[in-house]
């Protein structure tokens, strides 16, 4: 029986190779449309938090693990043999850069490496993790074919960018529309099938590339935006103009502006990532991609822009940062959420230390933080907290804090996110 026969009675078994923020909410939204899923990680304390009907991602709720999990039609597991029994399978793993900054697709490779020798006639493997144009079929492909299957030939390959926004409201895995790319028009199809049912609209494109090029588009459209608001903040700041009112007044034009907005340096998984999967394969193209490396190297440089603001600020108190006791408020790398990955937090922290400052903070979401290979604990946001720092360094502006008492205890805040706008204090400083 094929796989859309097999989607059609109900009987279709997912697999998801990777259980992070990608994969968990994937697996649940599966597992809602009533199908069985089985999640596949190297990891036994998610695999066994899955089975126990818990959640260990913010935007899944436990009641739904538990529910799923308990109605048998969510389990997991660190033996990728169970790839076996699924229809289609999605690898959805990290692919993070190394330290020359070039792709690290080692995730990938042994995550379809482990699932090939299970894989049956008439499954479908779909590849979820951002990377550059070409992976499915240069990497992934290969490593399934194996098995001795072929695309084309009772197995189907296609790339479909995952879009998750971690913390977002409105937009969840569900009602994001999702791009689909396969290998063959056989293989498209097949994937639009399986993506719809579970999410409300799929967006099909004429191939893999095509689709992994689309997740790289937009996530460098948002680093050249965010790069070049951080270029306008410093002009702007020299010349004694308030950016931040600036970009509100032009996004009352109602038609071709989009509003993208300075702040402390990138963070996330995506932005400060990805550009560089393309800028990398580009290269094998005879080709340099200078947007985007002038738009990495404007958004690194931002932490040492905050370090030098910051020391400015405290000049103006006649203090020296070495010495003087920083609370950074907020380390994770966008509001509301726990995610410390690539958080600018961490390389402002370490600059910080470097000059000799006293560094606490306090973030409502992420209990510890390392500090130059020291874990600490997040402080109580108390006024004598506050009020026992030289300077408040505000770097990501989560909603659960009382910016109220944070200005009446401060010293001096320099503000990257202009959080405390609605403050008119002297003692607040807008990045
Ligand atoms: N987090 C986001 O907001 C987001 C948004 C869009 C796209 N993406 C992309 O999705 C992919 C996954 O990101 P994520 O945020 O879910 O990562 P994550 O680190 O949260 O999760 C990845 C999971 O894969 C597991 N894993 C690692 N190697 C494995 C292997 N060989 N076999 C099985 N499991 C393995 C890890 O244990 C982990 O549980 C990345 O390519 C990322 O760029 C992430």
């Amino acid at each position: 029986m094929g796989l859309s026969q097999r989607l059609q009675d109900g009987t279709a078994v997912f697999g998801v190779v990777g259980l992070g923020y990608v994969g968990l909410p994937l697996a649940i939204e599966m597992a809602k449309s009533g199908h069985r899923v089985v999640g596949m990680d190297i990891s036994a304390e998610k695999t066994a938090e899955v089975n126990a009907g818990r959640s260990y991602i913010p935007d899944v709720p436990t009641a739904d693990v538990a529910d799923l999990a308990a109605k048998g039609l969510l389990s997991a597991t660190c033996d990728f043999s169970r790839a076996a029994e699924c229809d289609a399978v999605v690898i959805c793993v990290p692919t993070p850069l190394n330290d020359m900054k070039e792709p690290d697709t080692s995730y990938m490779e042994s995550a379809a490496r482990a699932i090939a020798p299970y894989l049956h006639e008439g499954v479908l493997v779909t590849l979820e993790s951002t990377t550059y144009p070409g992976t499915t079929e240069e990497i992934v492909q290969p490593i399934l074919e194996s098995s001795g299957l072929k695309v084309g030939e009772g197995l189907s390959l296609a790339f479909s960018p995952e879009r998750v926004d971690p913390g977002n409201a409105v937009y969840q895995t569900r009602n994001t529309p999702k791009v689909v790319g396969g290998v063959t028009p056989r293989c498209t199809s097949e994937a639009v099938e399986f993506y719809g049912r579970f999410i409300d609209t799929i967006i099909p494109v004429s191939s893999t590339r095509a689709a992994e090029m689309t997740k790289l588009l937009e996530n460098i459209f948002r680093c050249v935006n965010i790069a070049l608001m951080n270029e306008l903040l410093q002009v702007s700041e020299r010349m004694g103009i308030n950016i931040w009112e600036v970009v509100d007044a032009a996004k009352t034009k109602p038609f071709g502006f989009m509003p993208f907005y300075p702040g402390p340096g990138l963070g996330g998984h995506c932005i400060p990532i990805d550009p560089f999967y393309l800028a990398w394969k580009a290269r094998e193209f005879d080709l340099h991609t200078e947007f985007i490396e002038l738009a990495g190297k404007t958004n690194e440089a931002m932490p040492y822009y905050v370090v030098q603001r910051l020391m400015n600020a405290l000049n103006d108190h006649r203090k020296a940062l070495a010495g003087s006791r920083i609370l950074v408020l907020g380390v994770a790398y966008k509001p509301n959420i726990d995610d410390m990955r690539e958080s600018p937090a961490i390389k402002i922290a370490g600059l910080l230390r470097d000059k000799e400052a006293v560094v606490v903070y306090h973030d409502p979401f992420v209990p510890h933080f390392e500090l130059a290979g020291v874990e600490v604990p997040s402080v109580d946001l108390t006024a004598e907290e506050v009020a026992s720092a030289d300077a408040v360094l505000l770097v990501t502006d989560h909603s659960d804090v009382d910016y109220g008492l944070v200005v009446r205890s401060a010293k001096l805040i320099l503000d990257t996110r202009n959080a405390l706008s609605a403050f008119a204090d002297d003692k607040v400083v807008r990045l």
